[in-house]
């Protein structure tokens, strides 16, 4: 997904734009660009496909490039090939306007179209080039009059960056469903796509909405709502290190990010534990609310989606209520049935996916009450939730989520036994039984990670697999669910999860000699049942990796061909052990495939583009 940056102060632009780029790269990019005004040269572009290196080199590190108002930009194509000429920054015309872009402009064409039949030339197949041509097709001399009128014309998703030749002391930001925010500094002011490009540079900052226009200056900010009023905006301090979104000597932020998960969980979850309980004071939800509930609808995507089929087994095992778990692009096209009574529950580490904010607006128009589970604070989710629950998980640079997706499920379990509490559906006895093991969590955790070179020696075995299959059972194939699109994800590995008892319905077709079967067998209640999945699939020549719990291993490792073990746990809580092994399991075959782990091909950090 596209990255964007902008400044407007008294020091050179270029140096901070490339730097602000370096830290968005981890949303994943085919090309880099920057514009910068400058007294003698006016509005200077440089651009190019590939990566920011290349930016870096053609401008020395910016130095090539002078001014102190500019905007920055890393491209993820949706419309035109990855190109010098379809990077952005797009310029106008007469080079007047420059603008840098994240989303969609859906109606470009008819635009493009418009604009041609003036005798307008267009250099590119990019969508965003519409908005650059439009701004200097409406432009008599005032910037805003310019920008009010383009964004009257335009239609879809979009984060603009803009600025003019004209206007050397504006730089202006505009907002609708593609994140955008405003870092406030002494005498300079930034946008960006996310915090990570100007936490280096400033701390407070501000969440635009959808439809509000920013005119930042070097000595303010103005905002403006969608009908041009002029609107307050909150300004939030970042209390995370900059260090949070750098390596600190790992090798990939993946690595770093899986080895943060006990770290990750104790700050979720231990300030949440008071004296045994579980006190969630962002929420009021009463026990009439709970007990007239009608349904939990989980909503979200990827592994958040598959945090809720973990989720699914524990809440209606707790809470004896109907849990419903949904992606969230189905969701909004198959009419779901939705009442007041129904608690939609929204999952999203960036808060920011397209696809399960439009769920959970629809959601809401059909009256059901939002919970929702962000990792990004401010995020959009977050803020048009009617209850959020932040992960304090820190910021997520690698594509592929580990301790976002770890720090979820624990938010989940704390719901359940909150829930569960205030309904008076639980005993005390369980109550505090599943509390007490959560407290051990992080430890066992960390016991997991110690063993990662065994985990490494079996990924050395099997990472020429062409196709590796996970199976499980309850709680055990919803984690292998996440632990297949960790493998998929990275690897590039042809990789599926089934329900164990599912495979005879079609599936153990494809079992041959050699294929590789990962089967997880930590559920006590059915580790015989997926035992015996694992005889069948041997029986057909699979190769079995299992894993399990202390207890079961010996059981488990007579029938396959390597397990792994992980340590004993209230059943609810196992696939916060399990995923860690699936995890460095990914991860060590793509590091055996050498594929780019932490931005791997065809994928973004948060996908705000339908
Ligand atoms: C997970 O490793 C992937 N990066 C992807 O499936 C991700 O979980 C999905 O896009 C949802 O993102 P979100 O949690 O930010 O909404």
């Amino acid at each position: 997904m596209c990255g964007i940056v902008g400044f407007i102060g008294n020091e050179e632009a270029s140096p901070i734009l490339l730097d602000g780029l370096s830290r968005l790269e981890y949303r994943g990019y085919d090309s880099a660009g920057l514009a910068v005004y400058g007294q003698e040269q006016g509005v200077q572009v440089v651009k190019a496909k590939g990566r920011l290196k290349g930016l870096s080199d053609l401008t020395q590190g910016g130095a090539t490039v002078h001014g102190s108002l500019g905007v920055g930009h890393t491209r993820w194509a949706t419309h035109g090939a990855p190109s010098d000429i379809n990077s952005h920054p797009q310029v106008s015309e007469s080079g007047r306007f420059a603008v840098v872009h994240n989303g969609i402009i859906e109606n470009y064409v008819e635009i493009r179209e418009f604009l041609q039949s003036k005798g307008v030339t267009f250099v590119s197949q990019t969508d965003t080039e519409v908005v650059a041509q439009l701004l200097e097709y409406y432009y008599r001399g005032g910037l805003l009059d310019a920008v009010n009128k383009t964004l009257n014309r335009i239609r879809g998703a979009y984060a603009l960056g803009i600025i003019c030749a004209d206007h050397p002391d504006m730089l202006i930001a505009v907002r609708q469903d593609s994140p955008l925010i405003i870092g406030r500094g002494e005498c300079f002011h930034m946008l960006a796509s996310d915090v990570t490009a100007v936490i280096k540079y400033t701390r407070e900052v501000s969440y635009l909405d959808d439809g509000e226009i920013a005119i930042l200056t070097r000595d303010g900010v103005e905002v403006r709502d969608r009908y041009r009023q002029v609107v307050e905006k909150a300004v939030s301090h970042v209390d995370w290190e900059v260090s949070a979104a750098e390596k600190g000597g790992y090798e990939h932020f993946m690595a770093k990010e899986i080895m943060e998960q006990p770290e990750a969980f104790r700050k979720t979850v231990f300030p949440r534990i008071k004296d045994g309980h579980v006190l969630l004071d962002e929420l009021e939800f009463t026990p009439e609310y709970l007990k007239d509930m009608d349904k939990l609808y989980i909503i979200a995507c990827g592994s958040s989606y598959h945090v809720g089929m973990v989720a699914k087994y524990n809440l209606e095992k707790l809470l004896r209520k109907p849990v419903e778990v949904t992606l969230a692009s189905e969701f909004r096209y198959c009419d779901p049935i939705v009442s007041e009574r129904t608690l939609a529950l929204v999952i999203s580490q960036s808060g920011e996916t397209i696809d399960t904010l439009a769920a959970m607006r629809e959601a809401k128009r059909l009256g059901a009450r939002v919970l929702a589970i962000v990792n990004v604070v401010g995020s959009t989710i977050a803020r048009e939730a009617d209850d959020v629950l932040y992960t304090w998980a820190g910021p997520e640079i690698a594509v592929a989520t580990t301790k976002a997706y770890s720090t979820q499920l624990a938010l989940t379990y704390l719901i359940g036994l909150h829930f569960a509490e205030v309904m008076g559906a639980i005993s005390p006895e369980s109550y505090a039984r599943i509390v007490s093991e959560l407290l051990l969590l992080p430890t066992k955790m960390e016991s997991i990670l110690e063993q990662r070179d065994s985990i490494q020696y079996f990924a050395s075995l099997y990472f020429n697999h062409p196709s590796i299959f996970f199976i499980g059972r309850n709680v055990d194939y919803a984690v292998g669910l996440e632990g297949s699109l960790k493998l998929k994800e990275i690897s590039y590995i042809h990789s599926e999860a089934y329900a164990a008892g599912e495979l005879k319905h079609g599936t153990i077709s494809l079992i041959e000699p050699g294929t590789l079967v990962v089967a997880l067998g930590s559920y006590a209640p059915l580790f015989e049942k997926t035992m015996s999945n694992v005889v069948e699939v041997k029986s057909r020549g699979a190769d079995v990796l299992g894993l399990t719990t202390g207890t079961l291993y010996d059981a488990m490792v007579k029938t396959v061909d390597h397990a792994m073990a992980v340590p004993e746990t209230h059943p609810m809580l196992l696939p916060s052990l399990d995923v860690l092994p699936l995890q460095l399991f990914a991860y060590y075959v793509a590091l055996q495939r050498g594929c780019d782990i932490d931005k791997p091909r065809n994928l973004a950090k948060s996908v705000t583009v339908e």
